[in-house]
């Protein structure tokens, strides 16, 4: 059974019983099938167990994609279906990442909307109703082209141009709006990421989409045709850096969090800086640009670097993987998997 709670406070939520009884939190992952979510439940369900952490997205698994734990195909923009999936799992925290992101975005807006704000609603409001924990990550693609563009601030101006960064400020200041009301006192806790680099897993819809393509590209042909311009410095994290920072951010005592989205910094590069350090591993490597505005435009509105102060300060965050790390540990993952395959 579940409190069901309007009012923090008032009686324990189902997360606060857990944690005082000492069991591990159940945790549900939305959009699980992404970029981050597979290596989030892998690394979540190491130290809460597989069962406790349920993996779902709105497509079906193929098999062996959705590791050692329970998957539910769920739609985020369902809600009774989602309210029931939550309820009758006894879920404790949520994960939200099921989004379109900042390319597929502008080709999709109805749909982006849809899924991003009314998906967004819909959890929002379970958390809300079951007395959730939330973690919502935002992005670089919450700012705009009048944000200051250099070690850009937590707070300074937020005008996207896309419908992914709107869809992103919405997700930022309604969160917040939900954690400050004297009634609702939600726990939101959100992260802006940068580009995130994988080797297991690709993403897909982005406009940093581009600096994991080039590892495939790399190693299988040689080759690579860059739809970014060689000078395009955009914030980065390696995959390992962005997991330990959300599950960093998960277990931080709320009263430690002094805001409730921060920046998670990790480095920055351009498609050229990129294309050196892997013609360390691949000297043959060839690059062409064949720009695509539609991706350029939004890269050039976003910071070229962030200032993520206030999330060191209050949760101890700091990246581990530079560029020569992560370029690194990307060929070694990408060439082993490209030999499984063979
Ligand atoms: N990786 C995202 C994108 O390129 C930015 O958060 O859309």
């Amino acid at each position: 059974m579940h409190a069901i709670a309007t009012r923090r406070g008032s009686f324990l939520g189902s997360s606060m019983r857990r944690w005082l009884s000492g069991k591990p939190p159940r945790i549900l992952i939305t959009g699980g099938l992404g970029q981050l979510g597979t290596e989030l439940a892998q690394c979540l369900r190491s130290k809460y167990g597989n069962d406790n952490v349920i993996l779902s997205d709105n497509k079906e698994a193929e098999s062996g994609t959705s590791g050692s734990g329970p998957f539910i195909r769920c739609d985020v923009t369902d809600f009774d279906y989602l309210d029931g999936v939550v309820k009758n799992e006894g879920i404790d925290w949520l994960v939200h990442f099921a989004t379109l992101l900042s390319a597929i975005g502008e080709k999709k807006v109805d749909e982006a909307i849809r899924v991003n704000i009314g998906g967004f609603h819909n959890v929002l409001n379970l958390t809300r109703k079951y007395n959730l924990r939330l973690f919502c990550p935002s992005t670089i693609g919450a700012f705009g082209p009048s944000t200051p563009r250099i070690d850009t601030p937590d707070l300074t101006i937020q005008r996207p141009n896309t419908i992914y960064g709107v869809s992103k400020v919405h997700v930022e200041l309604l969160g917040e709006y939900y954690h400050q009301h004297p009634e609702y006192q939600v726990d939101f806790r959100c992260a802006r990421f940068p580009g995130i680099l994988s080797g297991n897993t690709l993403p897909g819809g982005g406009t940093t989409d581009y600096a994991v393509h080039i590892f495939y590209e790399a190693i299988k042909r040689g080759r690579y045709t860059c739809y970014l311009r060689p000078d395009t410095r955009l914030p980065m994290m390696y995959i390992d850096d962005c997991i330990r920072g959300t599950v960093e951010m998960l277990h931080a005592p709320s009263d430690q969090l002094k805001m409730r989205t921060y920046n998670m910094a990790a480095f920055s590069f351009t498609p050229d800086q990129l294309v050196k350090e892997l013609q360390k591993y691949v000297p043959h490597l060839k690059v062409d640009y064949v720009i695509d505005p539609v991706r350029q435009k939004i890269a050039d509105s976003w910071p070229e670097s962030l200032n993520d102060s206030n999330a060191t300060r209050d949760w101890g965050w700091k990246h581990d993987y530079d560029l020569a790390k992560t370029t690194r540990t990307m060929y070694d993952i990408i060439m082993r998997n490209i030999d499984k395959d063979k």
